[in-house]
């Protein structure tokens, strides 16, 4: 009788499972059908490409102006890592964090987590953070604010794309660096704004003329503690003309910090944010940078009278950055971890330059003149006359060998052709050979 039972059991979990997964359908006082419709056909792989291109399709025309904008712009493709990965620009030396002290600290603040942090977030960030966050970045860097105008965001990009969508309309003049990070137009376009270069000479950004300036850009980005691509460092002079336009103008200026910490010689330099008296500094830092470009967690600090736009955009998006990241990031910072590794990175970082400039004066002589900077993880190198930018990105590529042209940069043609060269992610060994695989490259080209 028990094993009777069981088997009705079975029989009737087997109905009732294929029922939920739709082979079967049940009708009440009739019985149960086998489906007309039977779920195998929407689980079909092997979409043949005439299937796929009428999705394409159908997606395409469900994409808006704006993201086919995107699609058709020149965002920077990231090349594959090539072994040994010279001249890699973006990158900080990630083999040099330490993951054993980050797991350590992780699972500490996992174990400890309250009911509190597993369930609530704040918009602006994990507060504590926040605190550490505003204490480093004014005694370092002379930033100025208090907790409530700081939100933990994702990134510098994040940071730009909250602001482009809090301060800009559709047809807003925005100034750009000439050349510039094209990450940043891109996000300013996608916002429908006009981006206007303008040009970068010894001192950073040139103010255009009294007359160009009647033009009221809402908004200016500016990289001023390491110009993006050139590697200039914006002068106090022209830093203070850049604060005054913005203080007669009404604009804004962003303030892309993505590297500053790291200044080779004497202190990092202070912010634009920290000089500035009338509110218009929008200041944005990373920690992909800093730490790792995969920890996807950055500052950004706005004045008081956006605080409240921001707080409300980053509602309907995201909502807050995770948890986790933040509280170890936190203990980074309170327990003297952050510091002491941006020391470290600090002269690991003048080492591996060093070895780039003595290389290269050692084979590059007569086709690439690498400049030295004071700052930052990426440097430029001026070709020979005859060898144009791209030309030489593909031949190096050809050889193993990550460099950018700067042309890519640029938005009208440059009097000089270049190349960007990345100096921070590659051990000394991979530099020297990246350098010697460079100059056949460039050999061949001349
Ligand atoms: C000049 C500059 N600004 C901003 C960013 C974006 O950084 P994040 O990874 O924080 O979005 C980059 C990335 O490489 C950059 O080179």
């Amino acid at each position: 009788m028990r094993c009777w039972s069981q088997l009705v059991g079975t029989v009737v979990y087997a109905f009732e499972q294929l029922r939920v997964e739709g082979y079967i359908e049940s009708i009440v006082g009739s019985g149960s059908y086998v489906a007309r419709n039977l779920p195998d056909e929407f689980f079909r792989t092997g979409i043949t490409t005439a299937g796929l291109t009428g999705v394409t399709r159908v997606m395409r025309s469900a994409l808006s102006k704006q993201v086919r904008k995107i699609l058709a712009s020149r965002l920077l493709p990231t090349p594959p890592r090539q072994k040994g990965n010279a001249f890699r620009a973006y990158e900080p030396a990630v083999d040099a964090f330490p993951t054993a002290l980050g797991g350590r600290l992780s699972g500490r603040r996992m174990r400890q987590a309250s009911v509190r942090a597993l369930a609530e977030g704040d918009v602006r960030g994990y507060k504590p953070l926040r605190t550490a966050v505003a204490a480093y970045l004014g005694a370092f860097r002379g930033v100025r604010c208090v907790e409530d105008q700081i939100f933990v965001v994702s990134g510098t990009q994040h940071a730009l794309d909250l602001i482009s969508r809090t301060t800009i309309d559709p047809g807003d003049t925005v100034w750009m660096e000439n050349p510039g990070y094209g990450g940043a137009s891109c996000v300013l376009e996608a916002a429908q704004a006009r981006v206007r270069p303008l040009p970068v000479d010894c001192c950073g950004l040139v103010l255009p003329s009294k007359g160009l300036q009647r033009a009221r850009p809402k908004l200016v980005y500016l990289t001023p503690a390491h110009q993006f691509p050139t590697g200039v460092i914006m002068s106090l002079e022209r830093r203070l003309e850049w604060l005054a336009y913005a203080g007669r103008s009404g604009c804004m200026i962003f303030e892309d910090d993505y590297d500053g910490e790291y200044r080779f010689r004497g202190k990092p330099l202070p912010t634009l944010q920290g000089l500035d008296k009338a509110g218009s500094v929008i200041y944005a830092c990373s920690f992909s940078k800093l730490l790792f470009p995969t920890l996807r967690l950055g500052i950004l600090i706005v004045p008081q009278n956006l605080v409240d736009g921001v707080v409300a955009l980053r509602t309907i998006a995201d909502r807050y950055a995770p948890y986790l990241e933040q509280a170890v990031l936190c203990d980074f910072f309170t327990e003297g971890h952050f510091g002491h590794h941006i020391r470290c990175m600090r002269e690991l970082y003048a080492e591996r330059l060093s070895v780039l400039l003595e290389s290269s004066r050692q084979y590059l002589s007569g086709l690439l003149d690498v400049q030295t900077t004071e700052a930052g993880l990426q440097t430029l190198g001026w070709l020979c006359d005859g060898i144009f930018d791209v030309a030489a990105s593909q031949a190096a590529a050809r050889r193993g060998v990550e460099v950018i042209p700067v042309s890519y940069f640029a938005s009208t043609p440059l009097v000089k052709q270049g190349l960007v060269l990345g100096f921070a992610s590659a051990k000394p060994g991979a530099l020297r050979s990246g350098v010697e695989r460079l100059a056949s490259a460039l050999a061949e080209l001349a």
